[in-house]
Formats: C-alpha cells, sequence, structure tokens
C-alpha cells in the first residue's frame, strides 16, 4: 500500500517550490518571540543524500535543486538558501533537506516540531535523524495523529500537509481533514501542497476549497512542463490557509525566479 519513496523524488522541481514556500512562512512565523508549532501530517525521512542510487536513477535533483543552485537563482541571503547552507554544514554537501529539517534549521530551541509518518522503513530513518527533545516524531496515520493533537501547547503554527497522493480519494481526505483541523485550530497556518498531473483531480479538490470560508488564503501554483495525457507531474502547488502577514511579496518573488529558471531551461 504504502509504495511511495521520497528519496527518488527529493530535491525535485516540485520540492523546491514547496520548500522555497515553506521557508519564507516560517521565517516569517519566528519574527515573534512566541514558541510556535510546527505540525507534518506526511514527514518522509528529513534528510535525503542526493549522491544515492535512488537519487541519480530519477535524475530529479539534477534538474531541480542541483540545476537551480548552479544557475544562482536566488540570492544567499534567500531563506531557502540560507536553510540549505545550515543543512549542508550540518550533514555534508550531498545532503538535502526535506520538510523536517527545513523546519528544524528555521525553528528555535522554544518551538515544538510533530512529525507523523506511517511508512516502517522512513519512520525508521526519522527516528534516526531527528533526536532533540523538541521534535516529537509519531508512527501513525497524519490526518488521525495532527487531529488527536491539536490544538498544541503553543497554537501560533503551521501544519504542512505533503501527502504522496497514491489514491485518488486522497485529494478528497485533505478537503475533509483540512476542515476538521481549522475547526479544531482555527489559528493555524495551513500549507497543502499538491502534484498537478494529467488526471487533474487537483482541480476538483482547489474548487472544494475555494467554496469553503477561509478568511485569508494564498494559492500558489508553479507550471514547469507542458499538461500531456502520457507524462506525469507537469507542476505544483501550495494552498495556505491563514498564510503570515506580509509574505505575499517574498512568494511573489519566488514565482517569478522560477517562472525564469524554467524559461532558461526550455
Ligand atoms: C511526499 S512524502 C513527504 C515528504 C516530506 N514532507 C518532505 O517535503 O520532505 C510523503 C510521505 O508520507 C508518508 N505517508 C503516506 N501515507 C501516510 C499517512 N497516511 N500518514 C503519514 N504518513 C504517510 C509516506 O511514507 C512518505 O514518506
Amino acid at each position: 500500500m504504502l509504495s511511495y519513496q521520497h528519496s527518488y523524488h527529493a530535491g525535485c522541481l516540485a520540492d523546491v517550490h514547496k520548500h522555497a514556500i515553506l521557508s519564507v512562512l516560517l521565517t516569517a512565523l519566528i519574527q515573534k518571540d512566541r514558541p510556535l508549532s510546527y505540525v507534518e501530517t506526511h514527514a518522509g525521512r528529513g534528510l535525503y543524500d542526493l549522491e544515492s542510487s535512488e537519487s541519480h536513477k530519477t535524475g530529479e535533483a539534477q534538474h531541480g535543486i542541483k540545476a537551480i543552485q548552479q544557475a544562482g537563482l536566488f540570492q544567499e541571503t534567500h531563506p531557502y538558501m540560507k536553510t540549505l547552507l545550515k543543512i549542508h554544514n550540518r550533514y555534508g554537501k550531498t545532503i538535502y533537506g526535506g520538510s523536517p529539517a527545513i523546519a528544524r534549521a528555521i525553528l528555535r530551541p522554544q518551538d515544538d516540531l510533530y512529525l507523523m509518518e506511517l511508512h516502517p522503513q522512513e519512520i525508521k530513518y526519522l527516528h534516526r535523524n531527528f533526536r532533540d527533545k523538541n521534535i516529537h516524531i509519531h508512527f501513525r496515520d497524519g490526518y488521525e495523529g495532527v487531529l488527536a493533537i491539536s490544538p498544541p501547547k503553543a497554537k501560533r503554527g503551521l501544519i504542512l500537509i505533503d501527502p504522496s497522493y497514491e489514491v485518488k480519494t486522497e485529494y478528497q481526505d485533505c478537503v475533509d481533514f483540512i476542515q476538521k483541523i481549522h475547526q479544531k485550530w482555527p489559528q493555524a497556518v495551513i500549507a497543502l501542497w499538491y502534484p498537478m498531473l494529467p488526471s487533474q483531480y487537483y482541480d476538483e479538490m482547489m474548487k472544494a476549497l475555494n467554496n469553503l470560508p477561509f478568511e485569508t488564503v494564498d494559492h500558489r501554483s508553479f507550471q514547469y512542463a507542458e499538461a500531456r495525457k502520457d507524462k506525469g507531474l507537469f507542476g505544483t502547488g501550495m494552498y495556505i490557509i491563514n498564510p503570515p502577514w506580509g509574505v505575499a511579496a517574498d512568494l511573489d518573488e519566488i514565482d517569478s525566479l522560477l517562472k525564469e529558471f524554467i524559461s532558461t531551461q526550455t
């Protein structure tokens, strides 16, 4: 059932889009001293070696983060680049940080991280990679687990929802989960990542979310290939509920940098 393994895809263009946005959101949230909660429904293992056989097999990082860094697309002072540098310095130059590592690199000792993961192999790596006192790792279904711990002690915070969308029903599961979690923890920033695939199930998910009465939403999508039935992923999106104040300009910058990058690749 759980066949998806992020080690084949770490550092791909979709990861760059998701992680650049995540870095901006978390950097905005730490501008206030009060403690934060960072919560993930689908954590993965947190650290990925871009020189592994899995990474070389797909070559996705080669066309993703490696090409982007080679092009010097983001300034060194950009929150995403600063975070990747911290991760390189701690683990080595070939290591790419998944979302838990990005969150840990940005957050502070007073903040708590709650990470859910259901794959028996990925959870072993996650435990091995993250042993800090303020990191709480749960081997359970991410939707059930996050609902159970919410709202956490520190009510300022962000929930990242990053499923593998292995089954079609997952698009509706995300909508159901968002409705429930927003009721339990209304002040949370919710960031939902989704893939743009030829099946276009994400379209239905967006329509359902747009019909819900959230006060503030910021929706970012990044199309990096032509949408073709015979091909797979052609883009990626992030739907953000309750975005932190003042992030729109930084998110606009990510949009335009990634567009610029794609225009140089074709
Ligand atoms: C796209 S990956 C996560 C990548 C990670 N968020 C990152 O950006 O570095 C999705 C992960 O969700 C895990 N997973 C799948 N179904 C799950 C569920 N119901 N609850 C928790 N984790 C699940 C998979 O094993 C996989 O590791």
